[in-house]
């Protein structure tokens, strides 16, 4: 299966149109198809420049997909049967488009009714308006509970994933064992996925947290630093690339969703698809990153 990046949109709206369009542009043409967007990223104005762009640029739409999420609002999470139906009447004026090409419901919510969301479903795909479902940061029983009640096939989760927030890969190398990295944070969530064909998607590929930042060049990972440079030297790429890499080298064919704003580092990034690493270079890049193998 080819190795998938994919832009993320979170940030969009910190640029004017024409700084979006130029990184869209480049995106597509190093082989991005997939752009993620959120209603609220930028309070809505991520999916409105975005809008603007494929306005702009009338041969794009059939070119990529464009996958967008709903559920989240200031101080509570909704997955009601009205805000999901709302929200993606709200995404298309925005988007400019008459389909999203992959809804996700972008987090739990405790008080979910799951024959709402089937209702909502049912209705956006019959209607044309959404082609496929997936969900964000939901663990295998939540994802079982859409299989019992929501007829529409659940083919995507996007969770938090990367070299420093690895806990769907250390609970399956930490089976039973004492240390940190046994807790159980994902329920074996990436084995679940793989089980019944969910994609994987990584959301904050090259961030180590919102308080740090970035972790390339990060002092605060200053180990895991030196490998990727010395990964970088050998494959003739930048450390974000092999930090992206890393990701792609598993075999759940995750996508990875990328962040940046900087057509610098976009066009650095997809080099990682080109790179295999080795076992080796996999699992030191993993030790790196402040883990011990059991
Ligand atoms: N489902 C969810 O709950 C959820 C949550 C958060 C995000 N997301 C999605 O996931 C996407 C990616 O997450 P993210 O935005 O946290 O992305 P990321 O790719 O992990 O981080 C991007 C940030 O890192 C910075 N950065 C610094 N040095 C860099 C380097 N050498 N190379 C590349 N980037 C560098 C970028 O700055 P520059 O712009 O200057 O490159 C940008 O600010 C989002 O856009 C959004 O679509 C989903």
């Amino acid at each position: 299966m080819d190795k998938q990046i994919a832009l993320g949109c979170m940030r969009l709206a910190k640029l004017d149109i024409n700084q979006a369009e130029r990184l869209v542009k480049k995106a597509v043409a190093e082989g991005i198809i997939l752009f993620d967007h959120a209603d609220i990223y930028g309070a809505g104005k991520g999916e409105e420049i975005f809008g603007e762009i494929l306005n702009r640029n009338p041969d794009l739409r059939s070119k990529i997909k464009i996958q967008t999420k709903c559920g989240i609002c200031k101080g509570y999470y909704d997955l009601s049967k009205t805000h999901i139906l709302n929200q993606v009447e709200r995404s298309l004026k925005a988007l400019k488009t008459d389909y999203i090409d992959i809804l996700l419901l972008h987090r739990p919510d405790a008080l979910i009714d799951y024959q709402e969301v089937d209702e909502a479903f049912t209705e956006l795909y019959l209607s044309g308006k959404v082609r496929e479902f997936g969900v964000s940061n939901m663990n295998p029983y939540q994802i079982e509970l859409f299989r019992k009640f929501v007829k529409q096939p659940i083919k995507y989760n996007q969770l938090q994933f990367s070299l420093v927030h690895s806990h769907m890969i250390n609970q399956g190398i930490f089976v039973n064992m004492s240390e940190k990295e046994a807790i159980d944070h994902s329920s074996g969530l990436i084995e679940y996925c793989m089980l019944h064909d969910i994609s994987l998607q990584s959301w904050s590929s090259l961030m180590a947290s919102w308080s740090e930042g970035s972790l390339i060049d990060n002092p605060n990972y200053e180990p895991l630093n030196e490998k990727l440079e010395i990964l970088a030297k050998k494959y003739q790429v930048t450390k974000n690339a092999i930090a992206i890499s890393w990701i792609l080298r598993h075999p759940a064919n995750i996508t990875a969703i990328i962040g940046t704003t900087s057509v610098k580092h976009l066009q650095e990034i997809t080099k990682a698809k080109k790179i295999r690493l080795t076992r080796e270079e996999w699992y030191s890049l993993y030790l790196s990153s402040g883990h011990q193998l059991p």
